[in-house]
């Protein structure tokens, strides 16, 4: 396999096509609904604990990794050290000893999966990791994003007209209808998730300079200026006080395990962790940037963009008295309503949903990166070639997705598949992705990718990788790795045990 060929023409280009990454649909989407549903302020302390003593580390692992071997994620960590090794055996079995609780507690669909890793960790070690986070988990992403990312465009195209914002059951039955894919909307919910999964991969098949890196350069600075022009908005409303009260003001007796989960959760999905991204990204970095002044870069614009999101969204709510208890739908539904009572509402709703759609593609690029140079490192295939391979190994799952975003009432059979004979309880193909991917799969690789660091990779080499230029970043290497080796894993572990109602 060769090295890259590729490299970002500046460091300021990476950052930025980090932060593209980062800062998506997790920000403002899937961060006000999850937000709002557990909490507020409490859920936000535990975010911001998590993104900093948990995120950051991961994030600097991750593109330390990729730098240092110069190869994608796919090979990155068996390019460092050897495929399988102690630590790779004892994931092994301690998967094993999972995959048995599970078929013990009758979960087949669960012993299964965990199984297939169990067996993947033992044949390819460290090679098993790569593979999840190239191919498994940035693509699961990818087809639920899309889903996403298509409701985003019909509202995009739809808000000019101004209907949705002036009568609010026009907005929540068009929701109703495009997120159950019925009715009417079926066709427009299919062609739209696809259009949004297309511009992506074109965007990709454009190349890491001319695609990635110039459509976040270009957009990113627009991001933030929109976001700023819908918070002066809001905050200049009567009664946005109330917002800014749920936003800051935490209230723990609403703080449950799951929450704790969803907080972790959130934290991996909006840094882009465990799915591969950091270590493509860092692939094409040179050795002249300084990694942990681009990584603390990177965590404070995607945190700063959450709760600018937040400062939009719930003064928002308030002021016009809707609830921000909605979940998935908050954006689509509960969002016009509140555009509506404003005056000038089709711009604030443009502005708004035009913003959500430019935040999600600079982050859907980055879940097809690392599998398009997987592709085209494994099987020797130009950038074009590994882009359409992917396209139609991936673009069936998309209308399906699509078509079974909230209920199985489309796909009835397969709906009885997964749910009766499979036994997953999930309501929609939809949230099986979302939820395997978000609370499972990336905190799990971002688990070994810890240890890979810690106990595989070793000190001596992760210290070199960080090329700190001054006293300060020399520090903060330091003091990095000790987080990465005693604090960020215990953390992981304890949420883990926590969620499963194992641990207090
Ligand atoms: N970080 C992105 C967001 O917040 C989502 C994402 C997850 C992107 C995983 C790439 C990989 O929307």
């Amino acid at each position: 396999m060769s090295p890259n060929k590729e490299f970002w023409s500046s460091s300021k280009g990476f950052v930025l096509a980090m932060a593209g990454s980062a800062i998506g649909l997790g920000n403002i989407w899937r961060f006000s609904y999850i937000m709002g549903k557990y909490g507020g302020a409490a859920f936000m302390l535990v975010y911001l604990a998590a993104i900093f003593l948990i995120g950051l580390p991961i994030m600097l692992c991750e593109l330390s990794l990729g730098r240092a071997s110069g190869k994608g994620p796919l090979e990155a960590m068996t390019e460092l050290a050897p495929k399988r090794t102690t630590l790779s055996f004892f994931a092994a079995v301690a998967l094993t000893l999972g995959a048995a609780a599970f078929a013990f507690k009758g979960m087949y669909f669960h012993a299964g999966v965990t199984g297939f890793f169990a067996l993947g960790a033992l044949l390819f070690g460290w090679g098993f990791l790569g593979f999840t986070v190239t191919f498994l988990t940035p693509l699961m992403i990818a087809v639920f994003y899309s889903v996403v990312g298509g409701w985003i465009i019909i509202y995009t195209i739809v808000s000019p007209l101004g209907k949705i914002f002036r009568e609010p059951t026009v907005s929540a039955e068009l929701l109703d209808n495009i997120v159950t894919a019925s009715g009417s909307q079926y066709w427009v919910t299919i062609a739209a998730a696809a259009a949004f999964f297309l511009a992506t991969a074109f965007i990709v098949m454009a190349g890491v300079q001319k695609g990635i890196e110039r459509f976040s350069k270009i957009f990113m600075p627009i991001i933030f200026i929109l976001i700023i022009v819908i918070i002066i908005r809001a905050l200049t409303l009567p009664g946005a006080k109330e917002g800014l009260r749920f936003l800051f003001l935490p209230d723990f007796s609403k703080m449950s395990a799951e929450g704790i989960m969803a907080a972790l959760g959130q934290a991996f999905f909006t840094l882009s962790l465990g799915a591969g991204v950091g270590i493509a990204y860092g692939s094409y970095l040179g050795k002249s940037s300084s990694l942990p002044k681009t990584a603390i870069t990177i965590v404070i614009m995607d945190t700063i963009a959450s709760i600018l999101a937040g400062l939009a969204i719930f003064p928002l709510l308030f002021a016009t008295g809707l609830s921000p208890q909605e979940g998935t739908s908050l954006v689509f539904k509960i969002l016009p309503a509140a555009f509506g009572k404003l005056p000038l509402s089709p711009l604030w709703g443009t502005i708004f949903f035009f913003t959500l759609l430019l935040a999600a593609l600079t982050s859907s690029i980055s879940m097809l990166e690392g599998a398009v140079q997987g592709i085209m490192q494994k099987l020797y295939l130009g950038r074009a070639k590994a882009v359409i391979l992917l396209i139609l190994v991936l673009g069936p799952l998309v209308p399906l997705t699509a078509v079974s975003a909230a209920n199985y009432a489309n796909i009835p059979k397969l709906g009885k598949f997964f749910s009766e004979t499979l036994q997953l309880r999930s309501d929609s193909f939809f949230a099986i992705l979302d939820n395997t991917t978000c609370l499972w799969l990336m905190p799990l690789a971002g688990l070994m990718t810890l240890l890979y660091v810690s106990f595989v990779w070793g000190k001596k080499k992760a210290m070199e990788e960080m090329n700190c230029f001054n006293a300060f970043e020399w520090l903060f290497s330091n003091i990095w790795f000790f987080v990465v080796r005693f604090i960020s894993p215990v953390l992981v572990i304890m949420a883990f045990l926590k969620g499963l109602g194992i641990f207090f």
